[in-house]
């Protein structure tokens, strides 16, 4: 039962920190997008104003589940492993990170900390993919 829940929370962890990285490729591509499907601009506006508003707390969100997650994982299974240790490393990069995007907020302009918060994410992203298909 708490494996379950455990892995549930996991891939709940990785919904919601897709949701919060999926910030960048839909600006990134957003003239691209409403040229393409006119209809859904003012749809599109509003979707990236929502995600951008919501930024940090969906973050926060997702890694209070990894965190949630681990836990249960560790009380159910009691091991830790090579697979955990990458869990465990994911959550302090991701940690790091958010330390990163509150310094971020309040320095929207600086490229390097920009870098620096996307570089960490990516980097949890990688451990977590090794993580979830080892
Ligand atoms: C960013 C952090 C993490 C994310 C996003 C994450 C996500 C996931 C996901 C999606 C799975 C697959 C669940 C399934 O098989 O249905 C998984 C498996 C697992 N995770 Fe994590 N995890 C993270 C960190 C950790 C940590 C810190 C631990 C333990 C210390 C841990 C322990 C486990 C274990 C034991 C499994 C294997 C479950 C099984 O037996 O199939 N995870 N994780
Ligand atoms: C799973 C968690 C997270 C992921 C995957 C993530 C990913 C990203 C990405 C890809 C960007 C670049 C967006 C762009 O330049 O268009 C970004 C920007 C940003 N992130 Fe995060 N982030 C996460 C969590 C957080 C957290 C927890 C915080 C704050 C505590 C935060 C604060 C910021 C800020 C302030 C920006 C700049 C937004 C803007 O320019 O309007 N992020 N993040």
């Amino acid at each position: 039962m708490a494996k379950e829940s455990g892995e549930m929370l996991g891939w709940g962890a990785v919904s919601v920190a897709l949701s919060a990285g999926a910030l960048l490729p839909l600006r990134r591509n957003a003239k691209f997008i409403m040229r393409t499907v006119p209809n859904i601009k003012s749809f599109f506006v509003s979707l990236l104003k929502w995600l951008a508003t919501w930024h940090m707390p969906i973050g926060a969100v997702a890694l209070a589940l990894a965190i949630a997650h681990g836990a249960l994982m560790y009380f159910s299974e009691g091991e830790l492993e090579i697979r955990e240790y990458m869990g465990i490393i994911a959550i302090v990069f991701a940690g790091v990170a958010a330390v990163f995007g509150a310094v971020l907020s309040k320095n929207k302009a600086s490229s390097l900390i920009r870098s620096t918060h996307i570089g960490l994410l990516l980097a949890a992203g990688i451990l977590v993919a090794i993580h979830i298909l080892s």
